[in-house]
This record gives C-alpha cells, sequence and structure tokens, in this order.
C-alpha cells in the first residue's frame, strides 16, 4: 500500500486527517489485498466525485463511502449474519441467501455504524448497494460502484479508460457494467439479484 498510493495518501493525511485516522483499525480488519483496494476505492471515488461535483460535503462521503465498502469483507460472512440479525426477511434484493458475495455489502452497513461510528444515510447506502446497485442510484452509489470496479490496484488494464469513460458519461459506463455482471451471474448458472435488474431496468426505462 505504502508503495502503491504512497502520494495519494500523503495528500489525503492532510485532506482528510481523521478519516486517515481510521486507516489502521481497517487495515486490522482486512485482507492485504483487500485493504489495497479499499484505499483504491477511496481515492478513485474522490477523484470520479471531484469530477461530477465542487460540493466538499458529497466529496467527502464518496472518501469515506469509498474506503468502507469492504470493511465487512473478511470477516466469517456467516457468523456476521447471525450477529446483526441479516436474514432474507429484512434483504430487499432476494437472493442474498443465494449470493454470499452481496452480504458483505450488508453486513458492512452495520460494521460501519457500529465500529466507525457512520451514521449518514446516503454513506450507509453507497455501501449496501455498492455490489448490487439498486433503482434509481444516487451519484453517490454511481460512484463508489464504478470505483470500486475500476480501482488501479484490482490490475484490470483499462481501468485507465474506464475511469475517462466514466468521466464522460458515467450512466452509459455504469449501465455497462450492471449488463457485464447480469451476465456472468447468468453465465454461472446462479439466481439474479433483484437490485441489480431493478437497477438496470430504471438506467434504460427510468422506473
Ligand atoms: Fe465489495
Ligand atoms: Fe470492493
Amino acid at each position: 500500500v505504502r508503495r502503491l498510493f504512497k502520494k495519494e495518501l500523503k495528500e489525503f493525511s492532510r485532506k482528510y486527517p481523521e478519516i486517515v485516522a481510521c486507516l489502521p483499525r481497517l487495515e486490522a480488519a482486512l485482507s492485504a489485498e483487500k485493504y489495497v483496494h479499499s484505499i483504491g476505492t477511496m481515492i478513485t471515488a474522490e477523484d470520479l466525485m471531484a469530477h461530477f461535483t465542487s460540493d466538499e460535503t458529497l466529496i467527502r462521503k464518496a472518501v469515506i463511502a469509498g474506503i468502507l465498502h469492504d470493511c465487512a469483507k473478511c470477516m466469517n460472512q456467516r457468523e456476521a449474519s447471525v450477529e446483526y440479525g441479516i436474514n432474507s426477511a429484512n434483504t430487499s434484493g432476494g437472493s442474498e441467501e443465494a449470493s454470499p458475495a452481496v452480504l458483505h455489502s450488508i453486513i458492512g452497513t452495520f460494521v460501519a455504524q457500529q465500529q466507525y461510528c457512520i451514521v449518514d444515510i446516503e454513506i450507509l447506502n453507497a455501501i449496501r448497494y455498492h455490489t448490487t446497485g439498486r433503482a434509481n442510484m444516487t451519484l453517490l452509489d454511481k460512484v463508489i460502484y464504478l470505483a470500486d470496479s475500476f480501482e488501479p490496484a484490482r490490475g484490470y488494464e483499462d481501468s485507465v479508460l474506464n475511469l475517462a469513460r466514466t468521466k464522460r458519461d458515467i450512466d452509459i459506463v455504469l449501465l455497462e457494467q450492471l449488463e457485464l455482471n447480469i451476465k456472468l451471474v447468468i453465465q454461472k448458472g446462479m439466481p439474479l439479484n433483484l437490485d441489480t435488474v431493478r437497477a438496470r431496468n430504471f438506467l434504460l426505462v427510468g422506473e
């Protein structure tokens, strides 16, 4: 981490000292790989959000949601679900039980509140829907969804290109990513997440 994002982290310590102060706690809770990915997502989310708005509050929300979006990724998902009382009755997507990949975003909203004192509903929703999307996504939801996909530490070679395209038309790139995701799920023979379907339909027809 220190090497990959050294310059950016120095700048973030100056701009967001209280957010950077939480990093040791997050580092202890994540694998090295997921920690680097979270730093990459935070930096990318800030960059994207600053492109779309000059609202400092919203940019700060993107930084916080970016760094915390995977805060529950390395927990025992089954134990954490029991601890926080998560079951199919209180999850709207409909296929969380079949898709453990989605669980960490739901658990993440509890961890963000309890361990990182996040009360802002927009930040919590961006964490909640970073894996699936949802109908009528906010700019913050979109930025976190795409920063998660395109942050440079993932090592995809088209990351720079995709980020540039996102800045030009975020909805087109988001639609592409949702459709890519839907195709992969179908290829794997897994049930589709309804929030992802709703996110795509909303971008297509506005409902
Ligand atoms: Fe995630
Ligand atoms: Fe992630």
